[in-house]
């Protein structure tokens, strides 16, 4: 582990976008698949990383809102990659003391996939060494909309006074209220944007963009970003004195 890493200055909670899967899997003249394989295994180095440095909070974009609009092939492929992915690592995250979480619209999710993300999700419920979110058929700008309707309803129904919707019940109405904003928001393959991510919880995130494929995301990558991290000054609009 590089010594340039401040142990007592972590983010609390990371953020990933994992993105490149398709075109690292290009380089290689390979199809698409190959990429998201070598994608899973890249997950499992970043969830082991986060455990040993006892970074608190970890959320990957596993599957978008848009992901669904891919050919069904693929779309397919991701989700029994899902299930691969639930079935082999399930033993150790519960050894380790890792609790697995969900957002997004889970019930677009096949059938099967849900049963297993269920189980996974009840099998690791009382864990709280890490807690590890993914976001799966997950819409940034869905998760607001869902609160604006849950918040209609109640001042439909007359429980709610209009004048007592503020931040703190707008947040308390997210997939998951108990998760703290993120930290940090890392990206990797270079591209410059958001795609719909936690559009609520980044007002304040450092954004860190890598041009390494998320395949290629390895240890020593996390820990360079984490570096990075360490040295931006954060000051949440205000003035540091
Ligand atoms: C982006 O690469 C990646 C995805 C759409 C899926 C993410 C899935 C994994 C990392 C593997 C499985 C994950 C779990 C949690 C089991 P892309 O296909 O958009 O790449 P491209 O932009 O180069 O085409």
């Amino acid at each position: 582990m590089s010594h340039l890493l401040a142990q007592e200055d972590l983010p609390r909670h990371v953020a990933i976008i994992m993105d490149g899967n398709g075109r690292w899997a290009e380089r290689r003249h390979k199809p698409r698949l190959f990429g998201h394989e070598a994608g899973m295994k890249a997950v499992r180095e970043v969830i082991e990383t986060a455990a040993d440095l006892q970074i608190p909070y970890l959320t990957l974009y596993a599957f978008s809102q848009e992901n669904w609009k891919r050919p069904r092939a693929e779309v397919d492929a991701l989700m029994k990659l899902l299930q691969r992915y639930i079935r082999s690592e399930s033993k150790k995250l519960i050894e380790k003391g890792i609790r697995v979480c969900a957002i997004g619209e889970l019930d677009r999710l096949s059938p099967s996939s849900r049963a297993e993300l269920d189980n996974l999700i009840a099998q690791t419920a009382d864990n709280d060494q890490l807690i590890v979110t993914l976001a799966l058929s997950y819409g940034g700008r869905a998760e607001i909309v869902e609160v604006a309707r849950q918040i209609a309803k109640r001042v439909a129904d007359g429980d709610l006074d209009p004048d007592d919707v503020d931040e703190t019940l707008f947040k308390s109405l997210l997939y998951k209220p108990d998760l703290p904003d993120p930290d940090l928001l890392i990206r990797t393959s270079g591209e410059l944007r958001i795609s719909n991510f936690l559009l609520w919880q980044l007002a304040y995130t450092e954004l860190y963009v890598t041009d390494v494929l998320w395949p290629d995301f390895d240890r020593q990558a996390f820990v360079d970003a984490i570096i990075a991290f360490q040295n931006r000054e954060r000051r949440f609009g205000t003035v540091l004195t």
